[in-house]
């Protein structure tokens, strides 16, 4: 893939919504309640022994969605409440409010432990399946910002990775997710990553991935292979 794969053309949808307008993320609390958040984290940890260390040592040269992004952390597939709280319609609703855009749930959404100190996900844009990331905080945000939380790149929206790469962190802006805050994320545009954990932190969140309902399709990448399953961090 060449710096020049990277076009920006979002459908006029997700131009127009209210997500793109906020720079392409928005943080909300109480999508789910106390007790929904507990038992979010007791399926967190039931999917843990399960769930698989993702270590990738270095990026690929990805300029724009998908592709291959370093990262330390362990993943699991999240288990039937994760997906009966984010695949309902209720949620689509909800999201469709908040966002002033449509979405479609994918898949059937994950967890992401960043339980190491150093663990991280590098820069990258999401997968085509994920044009919208919904990403749970289930544990309380680190004292030592950014360390362990994402970090996104709003002014480089419309700039192929590289030059976010180039750029470095502080062309970004750090958004600690406390416990029960929700970042939705134009993923497949905006530009992010996990900065690495610091001693002692544990981070878990739940993610689930959703496609824009748009008359025109987000313009898809016919080389990017649809088996890649990077997420959000996937957030
Ligand atoms: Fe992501």
């Amino acid at each position: 893939m060449t710096i020049h794969d990277w076009q920006f053309d979002p459908p006029a949808e997700v131009l127009q919504s209210r997500l793109f307008a906020a720079g392409g993320y928005l943080v909300v609390r109480g999508l789910f309640d106390e007790q929904t958040l507990g038992d979010l984290r007791d399926e967190a940890e039931q999917t843990r022994a399960e769930a698989e260390r993702m270590v990738v040592e270095e990026s690929d040269g990805t300029e724009g969605r998908g592709g291959c992004p370093a990262r330390a952390y362990r993943s699991g597939a999240g288990g039937e409440l994760h997906w009966g709280l984010h695949g309902c319609e209720q949620m689509a609703e909800t999201l469709a409010k908040v966002c002033g855009l449509r979405v479609a749930p994918t898949g059937s959404g994950t967890y992401s432990y960043y339980e190491r100190t150093g663990d991280f996900l590098a820069l990258h844009r999401d997968v085509l399946q994920c044009d919208v990331a919904v990403i749970t905080s289930l544990t309380p945000c680190a004292m030592d910002r950014p360390a362990g939380e994402l970090v996104v790149y709003p002014d480089l929206m419309r700039e192929p990775l590289s030059t976010a790469r180039a750029a470095g962190r502080a062309a970004g802006t750090s958004v600690p997710l406390d416990r029960g805050q929700t970042m939705i994320l134009l993923g497949g545009i905006v530009p992010h990553e996990v900065a690495p954990a610091c001693a002692g932190q544990e981070r878990i969140v739940a993610i689930n991935c959703y496609r824009a309902v748009t008359a025109a399709p987000f313009a898809p990448d016919p080389s990017e292979p649809e088996t890649e399953a990077v997420l959000v961090e996937r957030a």
